[in-house]
């Protein structure tokens, strides 16, 4: 189907979710404010694909990381959004495909991946549903 509602109600502060979207992964983080934190620490310089936190989230619910679960290298499933999988050495999630680790806004901060994990179109219909789409 063309949208994809989210139920934002059982995911834990500090847990992803992995779910999919036009048959694709989809990752459903509730960042940690330590997450948030991180994340708006890091100098947009630093960036190969420079963009903050607060671009890649709605205003007032930063910590809802809405991001496909395509590595954008060559299209492998990163590893992070499932119960104890490894989240690589920047805390967000890792491709073990070739090595791509990206960050706590799920943005590429090591490896081949050209550009952050994709944020799709979404919008909150209500404080915990998200209608992605
Ligand atoms: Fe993810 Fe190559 S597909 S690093």
């Amino acid at each position: 189907q063309a949208t994809t509602e989210i139920d934002l109600s059982k995911i834990a502060v500090g847990q992803a979710i992995k779910t999919s979207f036009r048959k694709q992964p989809l990752f459903v983080r509730n960042l940690t404010p330590a997450e948030i934190a991180a994340a708006d620490a890091v100098p947009l310089s630093e960036l190969r694909d420079p963009q903050s936190l607060a671009e890649r989230t709605k205003e007032g619910k930063k910590n809802w990381l809405i991001t496909m679960g395509v590595c954008t290298h060559l299209g492998c499933v990163p590893l992070g959004a499932g119960e104890g999988e490894n989240r690589g050495p920047f805390g967000g999630y890792f491709c073990p495909c070739h090595g791509s680790a990206y960050d706590t806004a799920a943005r590429i901060r090591k490896g081949p991946a050209p550009t952050n994990l994709h944020v799709p179109d979404y919008t909150f219909s209500s404080d915990t549903t998200v209608t992605v789409g």
